[in-house]
């Protein structure tokens, strides 16, 4: 069957397609049916089931005849260490931290956090807390104190795994001062700590409260699985919306199983055994699914690299690694290619590794610009695949089923929708538009098995957000068309989101940030375009009236501000002082026409303006910076 095929044979019939896909998991007990519409805008998968996803990750493979494969690649450049972890090892360690978990009260639902560098040990702990049937909850390393105290307050864990550092190129970033002012700042308090203490800077401890990783499991019972049922929360991960309020997607257990061994061959084109590649960090919906969930549910090797595309030590280490581990499909940012032809224009790393194991490259995390794409198929000679998706699906909404037809590759466009998503591209009064019409970009509902039924706390703020634009639809928040034959193209964002570096990250929370600056009466951020991340965000403050500062103090703390408040990874370096901003005369912040301007974009004056002359003054504060355009 080609790719029109099977997507007819789901439109036909979704709940045949997905109980079949269903059939591929171990199920304590099988679900009566796929879809539960009861509370509908409100969907659910697989409700019925019992099923746990530890199981189907690790415990089923031993069991199965895999037990000696290896799971789980550590490859770290940046220190300089290698570990294999077989099917088998990784069944005993889970079982032994989950085992330590369950004795210091953790069980079913109870939320843990971790908050963990690019080890083994972070998949160990996800593992572990899911065995038990608690909801893990992973904060990424390059969040600042106040995002994860934000977190705690919203997801209220018993308990909070962590590192005690994370590793970036010159520096080590010691991760427990980070916890403990985090723990300082939230509400909520969590019952205890569990560190896996770092050679590179060992955290000291809080006596009674932090556990040793290690210690902790000495003499303890290893866990047995623990079914939950289908519609259990497997973990809630946070990610940016409008405001600085991260949104908690939340992910069923059955639904997420389901779906991710179903794009394991299909999409990347994998079977058991082969070895698969996401490069990306745990933190991010990619290392959810395609470094921990999705390539282990399908017995699949997976890598946890720990290093950068380049400077660890060079341009060439993505593929050392993917010739010495045998990597057959290989999963990365554009920001991260753009990084490595950077260093690299010829691919002279390129010819000196045998990269004849790799059958294909997937893009996702930002829009693939065709030049970066040109350069991997010219370089790698396997076919390259933008796919689009986002932390609420989980996974592709839009792809290239290599694993069930290799459609011909049209440049810009992350080809088309996948079984369970019926994508339409609608005007602003919700009509479906004709192909080549710009327009919000929509998934009709119910969105299928392993995308998000809800926010954690929030379905008000869930349902607003999604739901109530287009009655009937998921608004995807991007903007974009659908060519002739059916190729979507993703342009724009309709939200305040921004994606930095394939970081997904808010304005307008950096825009909170600023506003509490003692000095700034009133600011804006903005997504520039740049060569290497895609955007990076841009500040511009007006002064309180009188303030007496000096223009470059006041910017050099707000840089300072967001880095301590956000993190390093806002990236936000760029901020000017301007008088006025440019607004309609309703008062809002014309941000569109002040990117336009920044990107030395045409644009039209917008009829709204309050005062057109602003938007020179804009246009001189911003030539004063220099950043690198596209
Ligand atoms: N812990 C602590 N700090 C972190 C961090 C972590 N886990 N990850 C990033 N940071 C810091 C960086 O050290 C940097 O700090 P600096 O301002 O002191 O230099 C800052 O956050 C910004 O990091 P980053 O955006 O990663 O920029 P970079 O200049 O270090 O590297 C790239 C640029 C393109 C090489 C890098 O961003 C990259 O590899 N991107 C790919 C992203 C990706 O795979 N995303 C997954 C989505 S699919
Ligand atoms: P995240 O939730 O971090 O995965 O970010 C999701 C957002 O990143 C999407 O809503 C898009 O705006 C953008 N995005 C992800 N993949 C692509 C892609 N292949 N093409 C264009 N935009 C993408």
């Amino acid at each position: 069957m080609g790719y029109k095929d099977v997507y007819a044979a789901w439109q036909a019939d979704p709940e045949a397609f997905w109980m079949e896909a269903a059939s591929a998991i171990d199920w304590d007990q099988k679900p009566t049916k796929a879809l539960f519409d009861e509370n509908a805008p409100l969907y659910e998968w697989f409700s019925d089931g019992m099923v746990n996803t530890c199981w189907n990750a690790v415990d089923r493979h031993v069991e199965g005849g895999r037990a000696d494969q290896v799971a789980i690649i550590y490859d770290s450049p940046i220190t300089g260490r290698q570990d294999k972890i077989t099917y088998a090892q990784l069944k005993d360690k889970v079982a032994s931290v989950a085992g330590a978990l369950a004795e210091k009260g953790v069980t079913k639902g109870d939320r843990v956090i971790i908050y963990m560098p690019m080890v083994a040990e972070a998949l160990i702990a996800m593992l572990a807390v899911t065995r038990i049937g608690a909801v893990h909850s992973v904060v990424f390393g390059g969040f600042a104190a106040n995002e994860l105290a934000v977190r705690i307050d919203d997801a209220t864990p018993k308990a909070i795994i962590a590192g005690s550092c994370g590793i970036e190129p010159g520096r080590v970033v010691a991760y427990k001062p980070l916890l403990d002012g985090a723990i300082e700042l939230a509400k909520h308090k969590p019952d205890f700590t569990v560190i896996f203490q770092r050679d590179e800077a060992r955290a000291d401890m809080i006596e009674g409260r932090d556990f040793d990783w290690n210690e902790m499991q000495e003499g303890v019972t290893p866990a047995e699985c623990v079914p939950v049922e289908g519609n259990h929360p497997a973990y809630i991960l946070y990610t940016s919306g409008t405001t600085g309020a991260p949104k908690g997607v939340i992910r069923h257990t059955g639904g997420h199983l389901v779906a991710l061994n179903w794009t394991m061959k299909n999409l990347y084109n994998v079977d058991p055994g082969d070895v698969f590649w996401a490069a990306s960090d745990v933190g991010w919906v990619v290392g959810h699914s395609y470094i921990t969930y999705g390539p282990l549910v399908h017995g699949n090797t997976t890598i946890v690299f720990e290093g950068k595309p380049v400077g660890t030590p060079d341009a060439g280490t993505f593929w050392r690694v993917i010739s010495e581990h045998n990597v057959k499909s290989f999963f990365t940012a554009p920001t991260a290619f753009r990084a490595v032809k950077r260093e690299d224009p010829k691919g002279e790393f390129v010819k000196k590794y045998d990269l004849s194991c790799l059958d294909q490259v997937y893009l996702a995390g930002e829009r693939a610009d065709p030049d970066t794409i040109v350069w991997a198929q010219d370089q790698l000679n396997v076919p390259v695949i933008d796919h689009w998706w986002q932390t609420e699906t989980g996974y592709a909404i839009a792809a290239n089923p290599l694993g069930i037809e290799e459609l011909p590759v049209k440049l810009g466009s992350p080809a088309v929708p996948m079984p369970g998503y019926q994508v339409d591209i609608l005007d602003e009064g919700g009509h479906p538009a004709p192909a080549g019409d710009m327009g919000a970009i929509a998934v009709k509902l119910p969105l299928p098995p392993g995308t998000l039924p809800n926010l954690w706390n929030a379905e008000e703020r869930y349902l607003k957000s999604y739901l109530t634009t287009f009655p009937g639809y998921y608004e995807t928040g991007d903007a974009g068309y659908k060519d002739e034959d059916g190729y979507l193209y993703i342009m724009a964002r309709t939200d305040d989101v921004i994606n930095v570096a394939g970081h997904r990250l808010s304005t307008g929370g950096m825009e909170e940030v600023l506003a509490s600056h003692p000095d700034v009466a009133e600011c804006a951020v903005i997504g520039v375009t740049d060569q290497l991340k895609g955007q990076l965000p841009l500040g511009m403050v007006c002064l309180n009236a009188g303030s007496g500062r000096e223009d470059a103090d006041v910017v050099a703390e707000c840089v300072k501000l967001v880095r301590e408040k956000i993190g390093p990874v806002a990236a936000f370096k760029l901020c000017v002082v301007v008088d006025r901003l440019p607004k309609t005369r309703s008062g809002k912040i014309l941000r569109g026409t002040m990117v336009s301007i920044a990107d030395g974009k045409d644009f039209k004056m917008p009829a709204t303006i309050d005062d057109p002359a602003i938007l020179d003054e804009i246009r001189e504060a911003l030539e004063g910076l220099g950043y690198s355009k596209t």
